[in-house]
């Protein structure tokens, strides 16, 4: 694996790797996560072309971790602002030795593009992470999604998982839902308005539903979305109240789940558009641990792209 762009075509194997590695970094009994020496005299370039308190700080945090230098580039204050190109930008970071670019971008395919602009320029040693590219895919959302339902759940050969609200503009259930079709989960559904469902969604083999109550009955786990107003592109949008009585995850609508489901966010939340806070402070929400997750998530993905943890 040299870079991670998509979890779309990503093999089993390769997925059950990067949540066994992820599980190795932590210390069992506790969510706490080992210091360890695999990008020792590396540099990972954190490229944030959007905005980002999780992800970003999480990708700090775990290259940190696994002992690499880490620099965050600050966007806004780069020459970026004067004009220079994307692909300028990237061959100057990797002029200063860079080993890894960490890149979220509003523009769908922008992680791709520099992927293969490195490949094309025979810059083979330096890997690509993508952090989420416009609504196309977040890959280590989708992988520390699924570490977390097998933290919670162990098997995904029994499950049916809910994916719930703005499918249509969410790069995370485009990954949840490659991540989950490969994984071998037998049913995953998709809730929402007819406005925010993409088409193709058969395709991708999963079930969808307009109604919440009849989508939620007896599932496993749901994944709540927000309204991605920002991709919308002035589109007529239900108001707030609107959407919280159809789609709002309520104590009420959750009761229809499992007794024993979980309730996750990608984040962030917005409460009381599609989560309740009694749900999203409730005991059955994951929302926190899947931050948490997240570190030995993408120490896991950056050690097996540049590391010496073995190949995938
Ligand atoms: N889940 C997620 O991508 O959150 P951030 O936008 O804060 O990184």
């Amino acid at each position: 694996l040299q870079h991670l762009l998509t979890t779309e075509g990503l093999p089993k194997a390769v997925i059950h790797h990067i949540l066994d590695t992820a599980s190795s970094f932590v210390s069992i009994g506790d969510r706490e996560v080992k210091k360890v020496p695999l990008l020792r005299g590396k540099s990972v370039f954190n490229l944030f072309f959007e905005n980002s308190t999780r992800t970003r700080t999480t990708f700090e945090i775990a290259s940190k971790r696994l002992s690499a230098d880490v620099i965050n580039l600050n966007i806004a204050a780069s020459s970026t602002s004067k004009g220079e190109s994307l692909l300028d930008t990237i061959d100057n970071l990797a002029a200063m030795h860079a080993d890894m670019f960490v890149v979220r971008h509003s523009m769908s395919g922008a992680p791709f593009l520099i992927a293969k602009h490195l490949n094309d320029t025979r810059q083979n040693h330096v890997h690509v992470v993508n952090a989420g590219d416009g609504r196309h895919a977040h890959p280590t959302q989708g992988l520390l999604d699924m570490y977390t339902i097998r933290h919670y759940k162990k098997e995904f050969h029994n499950l049916t998982v809910a994916i719930v609200g703005d499918v249509l503009h969410s790069r995370v259930a485009r990954s949840d839902i490659h991540a989950l079709t490969t994984l071998g989960v037998p049913e995953v559904r998709v809730i929402g308005p007819r406005t925010l469902l993409p088409g193709g969604l058969d395709q991708l083999g999963v079930r969808t539903f307009h109604n919440m109550d009849e989508g939620l009955k007896g599932v496993d786990v749901i994944i709540m979305l927000r309204l991605q107003n920002e991709r919308m592109n002035g589109a007529l949008l239900p108001s707030a109240q609107e959407y919280f009585k159809h789609y709002g995850l309520t104590p009420e609508r959750l009761a229809l789940a499992k007794p024993d489901a979980i309730v996750m966010h990608p984040g962030p939340m917005n409460r009381g558009v599609e989560i309740d806070s009694a749900v999203a402070d409730g005991p059955q929400a994951v929302i926190l641990p899947q931050v948490t997750f997240g570190i030995a998530v993408r120490m896991a993905v950056m050690s097996i792209l540049g590391g010496n943890s073995g190949e995938a």
